[in-house]
């Protein structure tokens, strides 16, 4: 096991002590687990405080709406809907929360690693597909709906890594919900998630708007050269 409590400087200057006090209490914990399904586990036991914690996520929202140097707003992440308020000086995890308007869902789409997610405020509709091909057509999946599920405000769910976790979350009210999360390391190196088209079945790169610059830039490069 690792030492646990040291934070770089440089990433607690603007994160309010009672978020830092949990994540390196996590951090610990997580670092004595092997197992995804141990990881989740963990986090679905402890996530359901910070959910719970109605001051903490009021002074998020209000150092949002204020524009506050905490959370960075401006950090470009894949998801419109995402701020990231923590991450794990080991890459054990991220603590993220996400806003969403009334009625807006993210694409269907995977994940590089396994996550604990749940609603702080309003309820969290989860949608879940299963491949039904067998992954011989490049960039493109055949997926059923295998399950849908409310996940009401204070509870959790799971979100498993690649093919067995591609799913779907939105806001099925007719007012905002937020929306907590915690993601786990990455199990690849890919800097983007896959999304799905259900009707045509083409599977696209999602890159955070920045990364998405470069490859294309990169793209049109190798055109100039040859
Ligand atoms: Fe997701």
């Amino acid at each position: 096991m690792r030492e646990g409590g040291h934070i770089p400087i440089e990433q607690t200057v603007h994160i309010p002590q009672d978020i830092v006090s949990l994540c390196v209490q996590w951090s610990a914990g997580l670092d004595n687990l092997t197992e995804n399904a141990s990881r989740i586990s963990y986090m679905k036991q402890k996530l359901p405080d910070l959910i719970a914690d109605r001051a903490l996520i009021r002074g998020i929202l209000n150092n949002i709406a204020a524009g506050a140097s905490y959370p960075d707003i401006h950090y470009a992440g894949m998801f419109d809907s995402e701020i990231i308020l923590y991450r794990d000086p080991n890459r054990l995890f991220s603590l993220r929360i996400y806003l969403w308007d009334a009625l807006e869902y993210d694409p269907v789409h995977d994940h590089n690693s396994w996550g604990v997610i749940g609603p702080a405020l309003g309820d969290l509709e989860v949608i879940n597909y299963s491949r039904e091909d067998d992954g011989s057509r490049k960039n493109h999946a055949r997926l059923a709906e295998c399950g849908r599920k409310l996940v009401l405000q204070g509870d959790t769910c799971s979100v498993l890594p690649l093919d067995p976790g591609i799913h779907r979350t939105g806001n099925p009210n007719d007012r905002p919900i937020v929306q907590v999360g915690v993601y786990g390391a990455k199990l690849t190196d890919r800097n983007y998630v896959n999304t799905y088209d259900l009707v045509s079945g083409k599977i696209s790169p999602l890159f955070a708007p920045p990364v998405k610059k470069r490859v294309v830039a990169c793209k049109v490069l190798s055109f100039i050269e040859e």
